[in-house]
């Protein structure tokens, strides 16, 4: 189906467009009242984004409320773990835990690598669904985390400040740890174009633990392994958006990709000047500026636009939108984008 406003897969390819396309990561299920009057509606997080149909509704959300140039589905990088054999669950204002992790090669051999279309199937439905539902008004993303963030769960076991089981096993078990990296790569592969079959236009990686590795060991882990997805998915676009590696700039202006994330903590002249001119910077203004008045905000946006005038850009925060933002505020960053000449 033709997208009516594809201005954000012309920004990604760097054609011409008329305006700055603009979207938030984390913009479905964090600020909006219409989401959480959903999310009630059932037991939790896993039951919503396992029932397509609201996952979908969900998904649409900030495309009617808050005039987002894209929509992202709902979902989370956490289902990769899940169909490689290892559940995770979602504690109410802690976040995921898994109740098995890896540590040994016994445990390695428990895991399989993930088919998507038959192990994810939910997200696959959700994302049909909401290609249906959108006709055309925006283009969907896909998404999944990048390899090196999902090893860091599956060895953690939950969220953590240093991550200093996931980072230790690198030391102690560098052969298990490339092992087990490899089949959460294998398994995303498969996962993403599941995805672009089912008419995801563009894809994103999601590298939320980037910053906890040195430059070398982030090569050798992580690099590597988003390289290969990169390579192995050319049916649309794709960014990567690795927090906090502001280190690997240079090495990500050579990924085989279209767009590279900016978190907040980097200069956009000279990530423009590390990264090259070939490819799309997305960012990356501080999610907390979103707590000032709008007028603030507003002021905000538009130091952010100035700074990456002239360049191949799409608008974002430098991370996922905070969960006690007001929505209003977000408006005010979409409209001042928008607005931007
Ligand atoms: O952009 C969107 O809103 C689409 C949906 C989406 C979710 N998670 C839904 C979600 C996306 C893109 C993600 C990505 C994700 N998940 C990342 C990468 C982005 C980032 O923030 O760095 C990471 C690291 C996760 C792992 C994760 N999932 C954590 C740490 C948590 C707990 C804290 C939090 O973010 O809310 C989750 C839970 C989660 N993922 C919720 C939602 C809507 C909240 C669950 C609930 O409703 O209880």
């Amino acid at each position: 189906m033709q997208i009516q406003n594809d201005l954000l897969l012309r920004a990604a390819k760097g054609e011409k467009v008329e305006r700055t396309p603009v979207w938030l990561m984390r913009q479905a299920g964090r600020i909006l009242p219409e989401y959480r009057a959903v999310r009630e509606s059932v037991s939790g997080f896993i039951e919503l984004a396992q029932t397509p149909e609201l996952a979908s509704e969900v998904t649409i959300q900030p495309v009617d409320l808050l005039g987002v140039d894209a929509a992202i589905i709902f979902s989370d990088i956490l289902v990769i773990p899940e169909a490689m054999g290892l559940p995770y669950e979602m504690v109410e204002k802690r976040g995921p835990w898994f109740p098995n992790t890896v540590s040994s090669e016994s445990d390695l051999k428990k895991l399989r690598i993930a088919d998507g279309a038959n192990d994810l199937s939910y997200v696959i439905k959700a994302i049909e669904i909401t290609k249906k539902e959108l006709a055309g008004r925006v283009p969907l993303i896909g998404f999944a985390g990048a390899p090196w963030t999902i090893f860091a769960y599956m060895v953690e076991g939950s969220g953590s400040k240093t991550f200093s089981k996931a980072r230790a096993m690198l030391y102690t078990e560098p052969k298990l740890s490339h092992q087990l990296l490899q089949m959460i790569t294998d398994s995303t592969i498969n996962y993403l174009k599941a995805q672009i079959a089912a008419g995801a236009d563009l894809i994103q990686l999601f590298d939320s633990w980037a910053g906890i590795l040195g430059p070398d060991q982030y090569e050798e882990f992580s690099l590597n392994y988003i390289s290969q997805i990169c390579d192995a998915i050319n049916e649309v676009p794709k960014t990567v958006f690795a927090k906090g590696a502001f280190f690997a700039r240079e090495a990500m202006g050579q990924l085989n990709c279209e767009t590279i994330g900016l978190d907040w903590n980097m200069g956009i002249a000279e990530s423009r000047k590390m990264i090259g001119e070939d490819k799309t910077l997305q960012g990356n203004l501080d999610p907390a500026a979103l707590y000032g008045t709008p007028e603030q905000v507003a002021a905000a946006t538009n130091r952010m636009m100035d700074q990456f005038k002239g360049g191949r850009h799409i608008a974002n925060l430098g991370h996922g939108v905070y969960p006690d933002i007001d929505p209003e505020k977000v408006k005010v960053f979409i409209e001042t984008v928008k607005n931007y000449k």
